[in-house]
């Protein structure tokens, strides 16, 4: 039997502007995760069993676009594998679907992480990244690539995304650059789920429409984020967490401006303000999903309660470290 377990995630700045080459912050969220089990099958045919999305399929029967078909395709075409051994994939998540928790690229890697470690060629990370990004880009258009790259290393993610070269000089990239940092001092965040689907992928059609109609504004308030998510990062890396807060405050400022916040957003992360946090901001793709709030340690549960009581459909409270 082979297994792997991913974690969930949370962009902590700088959702949007990412995809516009602008520096983003994400970390593990170890509270929810994804395990994929693989064994041998008795009967042929490759068996999924993902029971949290109501899916029990040979993988012949799933259209070659399903994401679970084009995971386990891209491992067995990486490793030059043509003809398939007969499996069993067992699939258990406790991520919530749709909700920029990164339950799709969390799937992703933990599938392509024990298929082949099941096939007894387990893939480098970078490599289990990178198959994980071509399935995130069946269906989101034009992720930046970090949900992947969280989930994969498990650790706080500094992430920038290369712009494809200009024309004429050169192949489009698709480089990034990914740098682990240094959480100095340990501290708390409380995630608020609207319980609203997130449609990431309109959120990000939405902006680029946006941002073709109004070029100048729109690079101003991308380029206003990316300052956000640098000063964060050195907030983070020299132990001054508690100067998050007014950032997060500012980041959602921004988010809203950008038109992919949402009253239940913005209701969530006044609600945590209200009740004690240093600052809030919705986080992902926005317009549903989640918020995050920075918290002191001792008063995330009060906080949780309050977000519970503005609506919130559930509540996690997390340590960065
Ligand atoms: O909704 P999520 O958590 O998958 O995050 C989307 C983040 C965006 O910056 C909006 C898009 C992206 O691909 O980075």
């Amino acid at each position: 039997m082979a297994a792997a377990t991913t974690p969930g995630k949370i962009i902590l700045f700088g959702e949007h502007a990412v995809v516009y080459g602008q520096p983003a912050l994400a970390v593990p969220v170890s509270q929810v995760q994804v395990q994929v089990e693989v064994t041998d099958a008795s009967r042929s045919g490759i068996w999924i069993d993902a029971p949290d999305v109501n899916l029990s399929s040979e993988l012949s029967r799933l259209a070659p676009d399903h994401p679970l078909a084009a995971a386990i395709k891209g491992v067995f075409s990486a490793l030059n594998i043509s003809r398939y051994p007969n499996l069993h994939i067992q699939i258990e998540s406790t991520i919530p679907v749709a909700s920029g928790l990164g339950s799709g690229a969390a799937v992703s890697v933990a599938l392509i992480r024990a298929l082949s470690l099941a096939v007894h060629r387990p893939l480098p990370d970078e490599q289990v990244s990178a198959l994980a990004y071509d399935v995130e880009k069946i269906h989101h258009g034009t992720p930046s690539g970090i949900d992947n790259t969280v989930i994969t290393y498990a650790k706080p993610v500094y992430f920038v995304k290369d712009l494809p070269a200009p024309q004429g000089r050169g192949a489009v990239g698709e480089g990034k650059t990914i740098e682990t940092f240094r959480v100095a001092k340990p501290f708390t965040i409380v995630i608020g789920d609207t319980g609203l689907p997130a449609p990431t992928k309109e959120a990000v059609a939405d902006v680029r429409k946006l941002r073709q109609a109004n070029p100048e504004r729109y690079e101003r308030l991308f380029a206003a984020i990316g300052s956000i998510a640098r000063a964060a990062r050195q907030a983070i890396e020299t132990g001054h967490p508690e100067h998050l807060g007014p950032l997060m405050d500012e980041n959602h400022a921004l988010l809203q401006e950008m038109t992919v916040s949402s009253p239940e957003l913005d209701r969530l992360t006044e609600a945590a303000r209200s009740s004690g946090a240093l600052g809030a901001k919705m986080s992902g793709g926005g317009r549903g999903g989640n918020m995050i709030a920075l918290s002191e340690k001792e008063n995330a549960p009060a906080v949780a309660d309050a977000l519970s009581n503005a609506g919130a459909k559930r509540t996690i409270i997390t340590t960065v470290h």
